[in-house]
């Protein structure tokens, strides 16, 4: 006899939102975290503490330079890292405590350990202490997540050689910081230290930074970056780091081959993505099939090759996002539950959350293009939006993509302050099948950013009137 209907394997966005809805659709549900909070990666160690850094390095360095036009005298403003980052702390805590209440009045238990599957339907969960009890469910979810990528040959330290976490928690402002990777880890970080005071160099094995969003966009971000103090050494790749002396020195080596220089650093950050987490989880054992890349191999409802073991978020194929794995966790939970449970994949938003924002959702033109699908283009850019020259926000465009014969909204791609916000809109609009005539006909407050959206969709048929 079964103890719960459900154990959940760790307790980031997909598998806490996983527990809650398992057990509001009446199921007896237990998690499992290794970690000694709830959260995740994105709680933890992610999503939270990064936008945490951000907001606050973007107010310092909006006042180091933009409040004094607006008549607003304060001054230089000093840096107190140490309160800083209590703020970032404070705002983890926040989140965790949240959780903790929310799996508390769903009466899901919670046990801390790692999980291991002995076999379908019997987790065994080894405390710190070296304790273990067994756990017994008719289904399992496995929501462990993901990990750091690491760069062959180079040990990170998260002092001078950091991943992401060590990048959310140094302790100074180093004075020149190296970041290898130019995707949303990268670029975010790079732009909390660049505002506090680094110098920021940018080290992108591609020809480009962000790959896999529009093109058009991130060149224009790039742009604006480099406007802010960034640099970019694209097409470039790091071979090695000699951490033996007061600097670290990088060698640098052309993606394409060719003769190698050095640069100097005082912190490298290493952001080259992530990499599945399924360590310590015993999945060979219980004959649990992984892909070539780790991560686990699940159908469409999300079951792995092992019934009654189910996976979902980071550690399954598709964009590490934690709203897609929220949105498993949830669709999974109503499957198990004997319900329809589905994730849209094509209509998943993207936001970085620089200043200015980027975000995206559905359709690169890049893709399109490369698929042979007509399409129409409308595009507006915040320079003509009131509301972005009321607060001289003007960087940025909106680009509305729209099939050519029947004018469905295929993608929607923002750069602009809040961008992220105003992909929202695109996306409801995408989920209901919307055409860009369609938002073009919705009446957009004024003077609001989302007018930008609504003027985009109207030049995708040449009819923007505020340009
Ligand atoms: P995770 O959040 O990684 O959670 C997995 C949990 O499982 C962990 O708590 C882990 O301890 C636990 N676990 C693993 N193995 C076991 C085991 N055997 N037993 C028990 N517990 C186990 N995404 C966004 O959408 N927006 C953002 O702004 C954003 N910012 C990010 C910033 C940074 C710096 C990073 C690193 C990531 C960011 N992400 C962001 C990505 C986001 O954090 C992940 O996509 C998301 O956390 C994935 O959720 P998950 O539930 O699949 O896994
Ligand atoms: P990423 O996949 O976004 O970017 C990694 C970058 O490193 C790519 O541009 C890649 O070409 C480059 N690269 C790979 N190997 C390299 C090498 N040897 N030398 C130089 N460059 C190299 O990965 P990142 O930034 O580490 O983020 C990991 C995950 O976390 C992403 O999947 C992202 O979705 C998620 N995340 C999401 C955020 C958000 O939604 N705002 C914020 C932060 C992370």
């Amino acid at each position: 006899m079964a103890n719960y209907d459900l154990i959940v394997i760790g307790t980031g966005p997909g598998g806490y939102v996983c527990a809650i809805r398992a057990a509001q659709l009446g199921l007896k549900v237990a998690v499992v975290e290794k970690r000694k909070t709830h959260g995740g990666t994105c709680l933890n160690v992610g999503c939270i503490p990064s936008k945490a850094l951000l907001h606050a390095s973007e107010l310092f360095d909006e006042a180091g330079h933009a409040f004094e036009k607006m008549g607003i005298k304060v001054g230089k403003p000093k840096l107190d890292l140490k309160t800083m980052m209590a703020f970032k702390q404070e705002a983890i805590d926040g989140n965790v405590k949240g959780i903790e209440f929310l799996l508390k009045k769903n009466k899901i238990d919670a046990v801390f350990g790692l999980g291991t599957i002995l076999g379908p339907g019997r987790v065994q969960v080894t405390a710190d202490d070296g304790s273990a009890q067994v756990i017994e469910a008719t289904s399992i979810v496995i929501a462990t997540g993901s990990d750091v990528a690491q760069l062959p040959g180079i040990a990170i330290d998260e002092k001078r050689i950091v991943s992401s976490t060590g990048a959310l928690a140094l302790d100074h402002v180093p004075g020149k910081l190296v970041v290898v990777g130019a995707g949303v880890i990268g670029l975010e970080l790079g732009s909390v230290w660049r505002r506090l005071g680094a110098e920021v160099v940018v080290v992108e094995f591609l020809d480009r930074i962000l790959p896999g969003m529009d093109s058009e966009v991130c060149r224009q971000f790039q742009r604006i970056l480099e406007r802010q103090g960034v640099t970019f050494k694209l097409g470039s790749k790091v071979a090695a780091i000699d951490a033996s002396g007061k600097q670290l020195s990088l060698t640098v080596e052309p993606a394409a081959g060719g003769e190698a220089s050095k640069i100097e650093a005082d912190v490298v950050l290493v952001a080259i993505g992530r990499v599945p987490f399924t360590s310590g989880l015993g999945l060979e054992a219980v004959g649990v099939a992984l892909d070539a890349k780790g991560r686990v191999v699940v159908d469409d409802h999300f079951a792995t090759s092992v019934p009654g073991i189910f996976a979902i978020g980071d550690v399954i194929d598709g964009p590490m996002l934690a709203h897609k794995a929220e949105d498993e966790g949830v669709a999974v939970a109503e499957l198990i539950a004997g319900r329809a449970g589905h994730v849209n994949y094509g209509i998943i938003p993207g936001v970085v959350y620089t200043a200015p924002e980027v975000a995206s959702v559905g359709r690169t033109e890049d893709g399109l293009k490369r698929d042979g699908i007509d399409y129409k283009v409308g595009k507006f850019p915040f320079t003509a939006n009131g509301r972005a020259k009321a607060n001289q926000q003007t960087e940025g465009f909106v680009k509305v993509l729209a099939d050519a014969a029947t004018d469905r909204v295929l993608g929607v791609h923002i750069i602009g302050s809040d961008a992220g916000n105003m992909i929202a809109e695109a996306a409801i609009a995408m989920e209901f099948g919307a055409s860009a005539e369609d938002i073009a006909r919705t009446c957009h407050a004024h003077p609001t950013l989302p007018e930008a959206v609504k003027e985009a969709a109207l030049a995708v048929d040449k009819r923007a009137l505020h340009i």
